[in-house]
């Protein structure tokens, strides 16, 4: 388990002022999730925890704003984010992010920018945090396996077989409020 010590307070603050405490909740395991992937896969635990918990520090800006922000950071988008502008919760939450907390490794404003939709290219940190999102032990879905990695000797095939689970699970449901929890 990743330490979590008090440097990483100010995350942590930024974070509470910005989601509900059942998002916060959610963060924070997502986090430790990405903490323990690193490890696995040989990946650094801090930055990966940080990733993790930052990933959806976008999430509750209202939808107007998020078309503010893109519009403002020149952020690139196509037409389905414009439909569905939640969807760019990731990426106007890195640009945030970038603002606040500048010092922070390019990889984890990446693997927030990416956490939504994922990305032609998926680097490591982008994988672990897109995995975690989905398989922390909070999600409705949750198994007990997908946490048990000795199958997988690559991030990579896990990656492939979360992304396959997912995609499964959603295709099942067609309410949109499941599709609101599949853009979490
Ligand atoms: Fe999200
Ligand atoms: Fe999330």
């Amino acid at each position: 388990m990743v330490m979590i010590v008090k440097s990483m307070r100010p995350y942590f603050e930024f974070l509470k002022n910005r989601i509900t405490s059942k998002r916060f909740e959610h963060s924070v395991r997502v986090g430790r999730v990405c903490a323990k992937l690193a490890r696995y896969y040989g990946e650094e635990p801090e930055s990966a925890f940080l990733a993790g918990l930052l990933h959806d520090c976008g999430r509750e800006i209202p939808v107007s704003e998020l078309l503010k922000y893109v519009e403002e950071y020149q952020i690139e988008c196509d037409d389905f984010e414009m439909k569905k502008p939640v969807l760019l919760h990731g990426k106007v939450g890195a640009a945030i992010l970038a603002l606040y907390f500048p010092d922070l490794a390019e990889s984890v404003f990446r693997a927030v920018r990416l956490h939504v939709r994922g990305g032609d290219v998926m680097g490591k940190l982008d994988m672990i945090v897109y995995i975690a999102d989905f398989i922390e032990p909070g999600r409705p879905y949750f198994k007990p396996d997908f946490m048990v990695w000795d199958d997988f000797s690559t991030l990579e095939e896990l990656f492939l077989r979360v992304e396959r689970t997912i995609t499964l699970y959603y295709k099942n449901k067609s309410s949109k409020k499941k599709l609101e929890r599949y853009i979490n």
